[in-house]
């Protein structure tokens, strides 16, 4: 029983061995037709820096040419206090100054869904698509739940592209207008990015 034992013991030492030596030709080695390791200077990752922008964020949902259009909504969404289960697509204007009519930077464009039963509670899924100059094309992915009656409200920066690739970091929102008659909202949010 004992001699079993060991002997099994040692062709699974043998095994993880063989294992160890198999992962570390696919994952150092470079070798494997499907994966191999980069040079990140060669990729002109050079240096990672850290950026901070300041954009206003204009969420439209009233009048004839609405970028916030709710898409579904649970079937008690609607009786629910804090909309739980009312999910909305936006296609936001994102400006430089708190105007709308100030120069556009680019668009936000994704989705805010009503996720807590207990406050006004957002998780917001959206893409920070930038037009202009340099960063023209690029964009910075964001995931994170929004208190919307909270003064400061932090989110993730989860990915980016372009000039963004490699993005980590969070964005502070904090609401500079809200307009209580249609629902349209002005939003100031500070992005802290580390990018290449
Ligand atoms: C941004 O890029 C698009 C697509 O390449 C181009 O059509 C547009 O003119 C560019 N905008 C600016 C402001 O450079
Ligand atoms: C709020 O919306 C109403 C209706 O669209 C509009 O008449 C009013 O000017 C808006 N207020 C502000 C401060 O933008």
């Amino acid at each position: 029983m004992a001699k079993v034992q060991s002997r099994n013991s040692l062709s699974l030492v043998i095994l993880s061995i063989f294992v160890i030596f198999y992962l570390n030709n696919i994952v150092v080695d470079g070798k494997s037709s499907f994966g191999r390791v980069l040079d990140p200077v060669k990729m002109g990752l050079k240096k990672e820096k850290l950026s901070h922008f300041r954009v206003y964020w204009h969420d439209i949902v009233g009048g004839k040419n609405p970028t916030a259009v709710p898409v579904a909504n649970a079937p008690g969404a609607k009786k629910s206090p804090t909309a739980f289960g009312l999910i909305t697509m936006i296609d936001d204007p994102i400006t430089e100054g708190p105007e709308l009519s100030s120069k556009l930077i680019g668009r936000a464009q994704g989705l805010y869904a009503s996720a807590s039963l207990g406050e006004l509670g957002l998780l917001m899924n959206m893409n920070f698509a930038f037009m202009v100059g340099k960063y023209n094309g690029s964009t910075i992915s964001i995931m994170g739940r929004n208190t919307v009656f909270s003064k400061v409200r932090e989110m993730p920066i989860i990915g980016g592209s372009g000039l963004f690739r490699f993005a980590r970091g969070y964005v502070q929102a904090q609401t500079h207008m809200f307009n209580l008659t249609n629902g349209d909202a002005t939003v100031e949010y500070n992005i802290y990015v580390f990018h290449f």
